[in-house]
């Protein structure tokens, strides 16, 4: 039997255990995924202990993402992104670090037709903001990052590639001629509130919002009356997901199975 967990401090609230079980069960693996709750400094030493038992991978939350970077081998978007949330133990030197929340952003919108070749806004320049914005730079799109603190955006912009950063008010002007919108912020996590003003949204967007609670955000609806195309958060976390179990596994992942337990959770 694989091993796979995760390691995050809390833990307790995860839905991957669910997703990834689905996976196992419809693939018929032979397999487990396991929650671990280490102290907070303890990253590297949890990653080399799970080595250690012959865990499969691991995954990789808060506050844990940065510190696992001194674990692996990150590839080269992880190390650039500075944060590893997904680890491949192949037996042999250290393992393989990913950062698959920004595959993962990248994945939930070309699952719904989202062309990249066009300009994106991302809002928020934390933890998410910053994985997708490397993400989506990846992929070729000019990224312009607004925050609420404005020298965030101006530093994180001053590393990604072909990048520029804003306060909020820049919004209605960014937006004007931008493709794709991902908000990376915590608004809207519980609330009925939005960073993006609903004048600023149009028909010609596509709106990612990584917040899944509520799936249907104030962002989202908004987005959705100005007759963009809308991505809720769900897609985000089913991606980093589906992109985790596909470097375990090495098979193509059972992504509707894996989509049903997740959305069965929220
Ligand atoms: P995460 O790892 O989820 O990105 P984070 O690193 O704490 O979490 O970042 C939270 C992001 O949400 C930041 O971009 C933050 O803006 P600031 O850098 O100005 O703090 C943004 N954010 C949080 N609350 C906000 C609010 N009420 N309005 C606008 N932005 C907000």
């Amino acid at each position: 039997m694989d091993v796979y967990g995760l390691i995050g401090n809390p833990v307790g609230h995860s839905l991957s255990p669910p997703m990834h079980k689905a996976g196992y069960e419809a693939l018929g693996l032979d397999a487990r995924y396991v929650t671990f709750e280490p102290p907070k400094e303890g990253a590297v030493a949890a990653i080399e202990g799970a080595d250690a038992l012959g865990v499969a991978g691991l995954n990789v939350t808060i506050p844990f993402k940065q510190d696992a970077l001194d674990a692996v081998d990150p590839d080269p978007l992880a190390e650039r992104i500075g944060a590893v949330n997904t680890v491949d133990f192949t037996g042999e030197g250290r393992p393989a670090g990913y950062n698959t929340d920004a595959v993962g952003a990248v994945r939930a919108l070309r699952s719904h037709d989202v062309d990249l070749s066009g300009t994106a806004v991302v809002v928020g320049a934390g933890g998410a903001g910053r994985a997708v914005a490397f993400g989506l730079a990846d992929e070729g799109m000019p990224v312009r990052i607004a925050n609420r603190t404005e020298s965030k955006a101006r530093d994180l912009a001053a590393e990604v590639p072909d990048a520029t950063g804003h306060g909020l008010d820049d919004l209605g002007e960014l937006l004007a001629d931008a493709d794709v919108l991902v908000n990376a912020t915590s608004v809207g996590m519980e609330e009925d509130a939005t960073p993006v003003p609903a004048e600023a949204l149009h028909g010609d967007l596509a709106v990612l919002d990584a917040v899944y609670r509520p799936l249907e955000t104030r962002l989202l609806r908004d987005a959705s009356e100005a007759g963009a195309t809308t991505v809720d958060g769900a897609w985000m976390l089913l991606y980093q997901g589906v992109e985790a179990f596909e470097r375990w596994t090495g098979e193509v992942a059972p992504v509707d199975a894996m989509n049903d337990a997740l959305r069965a959770e929220l």
